[in-house]
């Protein structure tokens, strides 16, 4: 049995939405053990929270520099091998950047940087180091989008002719239409968050799913946001209208104030032989729909499936496995890049991916600032 990868967290603190996702995702397959952590700003509160939850507090620093720093002072084999930055967008390059620098491994949450021009720097950094980049795109850990992957790879709906996804959310809501708490979160600061809001939180999901599904690149868009109030800088809403290789055309819709909605983010891709239907608030469920044929449905751990979804099943089928499983099966897949051990392509998303969606986000901003006409992407 190898031995368990040491593993830093960046972020992530208690007070965090998604640090517990990444905590458990990495425990899920025995791959990696936590060693080290600045999981807030503020040391103190770092402390306390590596005493919560078990892990040794040597190795709490008080930011992401001391931690590079005394990490590099310690002999190869103790030392922290990759790092997790699950922080605030404007601290995804200067972390991921200087560990790379440094020698680490990488895993980052998306967007991967604040801007296309971040993203081409880290990508060199990146080109540099030899190290292993995964971006967390959480949603293409799951069995079902890979198995849809894989058979459209193979030809299951032949000639793709529209690509139809939509991430909608209703929970930030209550902050969007409440004008001093707009005015004081992360995500609606374009200092922390970046050019954009709702596209660059989850509208870039939904492309990457896009492009993931169908290993089709877009190549151009015209996008139309809304800001919904005057004072509010950020996009909340935006629908993007694009054209794909193969003359393949469709929409991405996303939305922070689709009020009632949870976590719907869904993909529908139509071909002359078929089509395909994935919803993330029923991951276990693909849809292969037919003009001549009835309704299929795709689950999970079955034989039939592609050798990428099985990959990402630990159970017999019936047994739902969901966004925990999902994230985990990215960190499976970083795990066996960072020992050397062989990966399916798809087993995570990489620095490639992250380039593509800052490109992508990039593009919806210019195309609905220039009066939504149509962009190329690079
Ligand atoms: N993959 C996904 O599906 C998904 C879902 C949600 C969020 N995210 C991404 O994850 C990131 C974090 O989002 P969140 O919702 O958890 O944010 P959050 O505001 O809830 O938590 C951010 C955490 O980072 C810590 N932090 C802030 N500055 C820091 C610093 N200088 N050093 C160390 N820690 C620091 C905070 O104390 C907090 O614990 C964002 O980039 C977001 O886009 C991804």
């Amino acid at each position: 049995m190898p031995k368990k990868i040491r593993l830093g967290i960046l972020g992530g603190g208690g007070d965090s939405l998604i640090g517990i996702l990444h905590r458990v995702a990495s425990q899920i397959n025995d791959n990696y053990e936590i060693v080290g952590a600045v999981f807030n700003p503020d040391h103190e509160a770092s402390i306390a929270f590596a005493e919560q939850i078990d892990v040794p507090t040597n190795r709490i620093y008080k930011d992401f520099a001391t931690l590079i720093e005394e990490e590099l002072k310690l002999p190869e084999e103790e030392r922290i091998q990759v790092c997790s930055v699950q922080t605030p967008n404007f601290l995804h390059f200067p972390m991921a950047k200087k560990l790379l620098d440094n020698g680490f491994h990488v895993i980052c949450e998306k967007p991967m940087t604040m801007n296309y021009e971040e993203a081409k720097i880290l990508e060199e950094a990146h080109q540099k180091s030899g190290k292993v980049f995964a971006l967390t795109h959480t949603y293409t850990g799951y069995p079902m989008v890979r198995q849809m992957r894989e058979m459209i790879k193979a030809g299951a709906l032949g000639r793709i002719h529209k690509v139809d996804a939509r991430y909608y959310q209703g929970w930030i809501n209550t902050i969007i239409h409440d004008k001093e708490k707009r005015s004081s979160v992360w995500r609606l600061d374009p200092t922390k968050a970046g050019i954009s809001s709702c596209m660059g939180d989850i509208g870039v999901h939904a492309f990457n799913l896009v492009e993931f599904a169908t290993g089709l690149k877009i190549n151009s868009l015209l996008c139309d946001f809304n800001y919904l109030y005057e004072d509010n800088q950020m996009d909340v809403d935006g629908t993007v209208l694009v054209r794909m290789d193969k003359h393949v055309k469709g929409v991405i819709r996303s939305s922070q104030v689709a009020t009632g909605e949870e976590n719907g983010l869904a993909i529908a891709i139509y071909g002359e032989k078929g089509a395909f239907r994935w919803e993330q608030e029923r991951p276990n469920f693909l849809y292969k729909l037919s003009d001549t044929e009835p309704l299929q449905v795709y689950k999970p751990g079955h034989a039939y499936n592609s050798e990428l979804s099985l990959s990402g099943t630990k159970l017999p089928p019936g047994h739902p496995e969901g966004i925990f499983d999902s994230m985990a099966n990215i960190y499976l897949g970083a795990a066996k890049a960072i020992r050397g051990e062989k990966y399916n392509d798809g087993e995570f998303p990489t620095m490639t991916d992250g380039v593509r969606g800052m490109n992508f986000i990039e593009s919806t901003v210019a195309s609905h600032k220039k009066g939504n006409v149509w962009i190329d992407l690079d």
